[in-house]
């Protein structure tokens, strides 16, 4: 048996005789074709390398009992996947080099494939938690018909199977330390609220510089500022906003993620702390992503339709905000209250929530 090389391992021969240009086969060879396959295959080959991460996270955070350790693996994968999808990201500025003039030299033999028949995309977003509802559609087609059947078993495979939102969700509804019975959280937290929202309220209403109309403006918003903060307190509220699409977290996972967010300096809330920042930091680099996309689109094609017959950018664009997943934790900051308004933990739960070393 030959010994293994370099080239074997990584199966270079057959790696790098994967890129047919479309353009030479027509005898009209186009300089910048290689550039636009070899982007492509990087970002598949990134996608696979992202997908094993999520499963690793996926199987760590979707076990009955969590154990602490293994949530500091977990959120070692997801840095690692906001990592890659910083490279990602940059890779979008090496296919800018190419220019529309460029492009138009092979896109039309490119119809109809399209980066939309991306299986290993479409199993990223499923596996991250995009629901089928949040979907826009193009076409009135379903996302996955314009895959073929080996792709559209393994896309819907991953939409079937909990996601990321699931796993977290889940994990969130089981932080112990949300109804502790001797500390009465929820009641000093609305008393604090109520103080800060009625310090505002006075400062709106003592501005003398204010005309009549800024100042009626200024305290409307105060009072949906108040009835935000009421659907934290009133289950029933925050149900309303749930049913009409504005919050996806279960009532009692919200207020796991907000308690991990204000007593974050408890150092055993370090890494769940850690790990819903992780999770905004995925969902806003995917939309970056989304969005950078788009304004490559836009640059390269301009109003044209796309390849895969969407309306190109304008459908691309409206993912960017349409096809987000961790919204609700970003919607948190809404609810954090400045440190020093903190209810005070109770000396007992603040010495459990730290490190203890047993000699
Ligand atoms: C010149 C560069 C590119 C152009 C002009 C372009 C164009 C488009 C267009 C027009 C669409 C909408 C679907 C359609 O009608 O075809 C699309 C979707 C998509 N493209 Fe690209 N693309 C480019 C580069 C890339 C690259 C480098 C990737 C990396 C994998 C990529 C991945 C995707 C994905 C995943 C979708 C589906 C997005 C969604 O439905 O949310 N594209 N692209």
């Amino acid at each position: 048996m030959s010994l293994l090389s370099y080239g074997k391992y990584l199966k270079l021969r057959e790696l790098l005789a994967c890129q047919e240009l479309e353009s030479a086969k027509v005898g009209r060879p186009a300089h910048d074709e290689l550039l636009f396959i070899i982007t492509h295959q990087t970002y598949e080959l990134w996608f696979k390398q992202l997908l094993h991460e999520i499963e690793a996270v996926l199987a760590i955070m979707g076990a009955d009992f969590v154990n602490e350790r293994d949530v500091g693996r977990a959120l070692h994968y997801l840095e690692r996947v906001v990592a890659i999808q910083k490279v990602l990201l940059d890779q979008i500025d090496v296919l800018e080099t190419m220019t529309p003039l460029d492009f138009l030299d092979f896109r039309n033999l490119l119809t109809p494939s399209s980066g939309f028949q991306s299986a290993q995309f479409r199993q990223l977003e499923n596996k991250l938690g995009l629901r089928r509802t949040q979907r826009l559609r193009y076409n009135e087609a379903e996302y996955e018909t314009s895959l073929d059947a080996a792709d559209s078993a393994s896309v819907a495979a991953a939409e079937r199977a909990v996601s990321l939102f699931d796993v977290i969700e889940a994990w969130l509804v089981r932080t112990p330390f949300v109804r502790s019975s001797e500390f009465d959280f929820w009641r000093e937290y609305r008393a604090n609220v109520a103080r800060m929202l009625d310090e505002d309220q006075a400062t709106i209403e003592g501005r003398a510089q204010l005309s009549d109309m800024a100042r009626r403006a200024q305290l409307e918003e105060l009072a949906r500022t108040r009835e935000t903060f009421d659907s934290v307190f009133e289950p029933t509220k925050y149900e309303a906003l749930r049913a009409a699409g504005q919050r996806r977290l279960s009532y009692p996972a919200f207020l796991a993620a907000l308690m991990i967010m204000l007593y974050r300096d408890e150092p055993i809330l370090q890494n769940p702390f850690r790990l819903l920042t992780a999770l905004v930091e995925v969902d806003q680099n995917l939309s970056l992503w989304r969005y950078r996309h788009a304004l490559m689109v836009h640059r390269m094609i301009g109003a044209k339709i796309g390849t895969g017959g969407s309306s190109g950018q304008e459908y691309l664009r409206r993912t960017v905000e349409a096809h987000r997943v961790f919204l609700d934790f970003f919607n948190l900051a809404t609810f954090l209250i400045p440190r020093s308004l903190l209810p005070a933990l109770p000396p007992e739960l603040r010495e459990q929530l730290g490190f203890r070393w047993h000699a």
